[in-house]
């Protein structure tokens, strides 16, 4: 039995359903991620990796089944939605970053206004935050005056900033030129390495293999595999894994 046989649940998605219209978009899928794991999420487009993150913090509601955050189900709305989301930080292709505000401003922003701390305690946090992503000398930019990679380290920065019980990416590098790449990835390595728990929609083989404890590999909604990296790239079990590693490995 490995640690993570042991450790309390973050993520627990148990029969979960969602349809859009007549489409199966997530087809009754299991999912338990202990605390401190770290999940990357495969699949072709389409396969519902994007909706799997959308659900878990409440983007888009579910048909049917169960999702808990640290042992407590989803709240439907109201002011519980807002602390679980609080709990739930979430990073996505496009930056999504407020253009009119400082960098700084975007990070102390929803501490201030959902966590009503001080503005100056706040703003102390920040700046810490943008030390450890690695650009404290933007703080006072505009999210146009930074490059690619720098805007997707300030919006980590700001998901951090609600101190997040859990971490999901969506393709959080998908956007950036590829010499910006590394940089967001290199934040996202050493947030794993400290414990937090991630799940994380990635094209990037190199990230999945060396910070991933987990491979979840989605086919038209399901789960097909979940697996660790290693077994995973070495020996897919599924056609339809394999022909995925054939496409991307290749390209
Ligand atoms: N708001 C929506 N309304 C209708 N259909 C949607 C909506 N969002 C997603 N879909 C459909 O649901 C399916 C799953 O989409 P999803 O975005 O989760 O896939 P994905 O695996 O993230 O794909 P990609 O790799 O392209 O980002 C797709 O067929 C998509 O067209
Ligand atoms: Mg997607």
């Amino acid at each position: 039995m490995t640690a993570s046989d042991t450790a309390p649940l973050m993520i627990r998605m148990e029969a979960v359903d969602k349809h859009f219209g007549q489409l199966h978009v997530l087809k009754d899928v299991n999912l338990q991620v202990p605390k401190g794991q770290v999940v990357v999420v495969l699949g072709p487009s389409g396969s519902g990796k994007s909706t799997l993150c959308r659900a878990i913090n409440r983007l888009e509601p579910i048909d049917s089944g169960v999702i808990e955050i640290d042992g407590k189900p989803l709240p439907a709305e109201g002011k519980e939605l807002a602390r679980l989301r609080a709990e739930v930080g979430m990073v996505f292709q496009s930056f999504n970053l407020f253009a009119h505000k400082t960098i700084a401003e975007n990070v102390l922003l929803a501490p201030v206004k959902v966590r009503k701390q001080p503005v100056a305690e706040a703003r102390k946090t920040a700046m810490e935050l943008l030390e450890r992503v690695g650009i404290a000398n933007q703080a006072q930019k505009y999210p146009a005056q930074l490059s690619g990679g720098q805007q997707q380290r300030a919006a980590i920065a700001r998901a951090l900033a609600m101190r997040p019980k859990v971490m999901l990416f969506d393709e959080p590098t998908s956007a950036l030129d590829p010499e910006m790449v590394q940089e967001v990835l290199d934040v996202m390595t050493t947030l794993a390495s400290e414990g937090m728990t991630m799940l994380v929609v990635t094209h990037e083989m190199g990230f999945a293999r060396k910070a991933a404890n987990r491979v979840i590999f989605m086919s038209d909604g399901e789960i097909v595999e979940d697996s660790a990296p290693d077994e995973f790239f070495t020996a897919p079990k599924s056609g339809r894994a394999k022909d995925f590693l054939g496409k991307i490995l290749t390209h």
